[in-house]
């Protein structure tokens, strides 16, 4: 079956997706789909051969020319962060074209990567999450209103981003606008959240073998303030599978990981993340898909449940397209 690898995409997080889509395309290799790397850019939509010779992608019904030869794809492997992969858009559109793909469903995806949404959405069925105050780009920005709501220090966040782009930490009222700026660069949503201070977990659920499956918890344990780009990404951060929390906070977040990924109505991979507060799970975010380097939390967790990076990938195409 031919699958095509989407990476890349419209965000900042362009750079994480095409190496999350590299490592897809190694291992998938070694299986006995045919994998075809695809990069989606505002500018242009390409596959890419072994040579890396650009062929342009017929976006009427997502094929490919090679030569005289039009492929086909059975499934789309999404390997996007972000928009256009992580919010619905892509999904929406391969919907329509009726070609399976292997994250969540477009309206899952968009509520999913709206974090504002998202936690009003989860909070009336009894999801704890941080107190937040949101704001627009072009509304007047109540300094004092927030603090009063949100305390100090607390987090702002871009709503619609990912990789920690656009968030920072605000100690004094002062340096709240700059922040607020800070993360309209991102995205024109902007969300304030307390902080929590606790251990920070990253729990992996996913679909394998017609099954949800929680996968062993990470603890994340930053070298940073707080868990940034550069404590992602450049190594600043330890990432401890299994976390080193109690039974019952396992049992707690494992719990409440699921009931999030059911209640949702969510396929394919998904990591979330929950700070604790005593043994409560606090939520903080839910991605759809997440990083897939060798580095990432998502294949950590797989390996240590006994899943390998083939199988991980293999099955994803496995369910979408049954
Ligand atoms: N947004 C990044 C890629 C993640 O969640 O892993
Ligand atoms: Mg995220």
């Amino acid at each position: 079956k031919n699958i095509a690898i989407v990476m890349g995409g419209y965000s900042s997080e362009f750079g994480i997706s095409i190496k999350s889509g590299n490592v897809v395309y190694k291992y998938l290799n070694r299986t006995a789909y045919v994998p075809y790397r695809i990069v989606i850019t505002k500018d242009k939509w390409i596959y890419l051969d072994e040579q890396d010779k650009e062929f342009p992608v017929d976006k009427s019904d997502f094929s490919i020319f090679l030569g005289q030869e039009k492929i086909y794809f059975d499934c789309v492997f999404n390997a996007i962060h972000g928009t256009p992969g992580e919010d619905g858009l892509l999904q929406a559109y391969l919907e329509l074209l009726g070609i399976p793909q292997t994250s969540c469903n477009h309206y899952e995806a968009a509520l999913t990567f709206n974090k504002r949404d998202l936690l009003s959405t989860l909070k009336p069925y009894g999801v704890r999450c941080a107190t937040s105050y949101y704001v627009n780009k072009g509304q007047s920005i109540d300094t004092k209103a927030i603090v009063e709501k949100v305390g100090l220090p607390c987090f702002v966040k871009a709503n619609r981003a990912g990789s920690s782009y656009g968030i920072s930490k605000v100690y004094q009222s002062e340096d709240l606008e700059k922040a607020i700026d800070h993360a309209f660069s991102e995205d024109d949503q902007v969300i304030i959240e307390s902080y929590l201070d606790g251990t920070e977990v990253s729990v992996g659920v996913i679909t394998y073998q017609n099954e949800v499956k929680v996968l062993p918890i990470t603890e994340i344990v930053s070298e940073n303030d707080f868990f940034d780009f550069e404590a992602k990404y450049l190594g600043k951060s330890q990432e401890i599978t299994p976390a080193r929390i109690s039974k019952v906070q396992e049992s707690n977040v494992t719990a409440l990981a699921e009931f999030i990924y059911r209640t949702l109505g969510l396929k394919g991979y998904s990591r979330s993340e929950f700070i604790f507060m005593g043994d409560d799970p606090y939520l903080l975010e839910v991605n759809t898909t997440p990083g897939l380097t060798e580095e990432s939390i998502l294949p950590q967790q797989a390996q240590a449940a006994g899943i390998n990076l083939e199988q991980l990938f293999a099955s994803a195409i496995e369910e979408a397209i049954q």
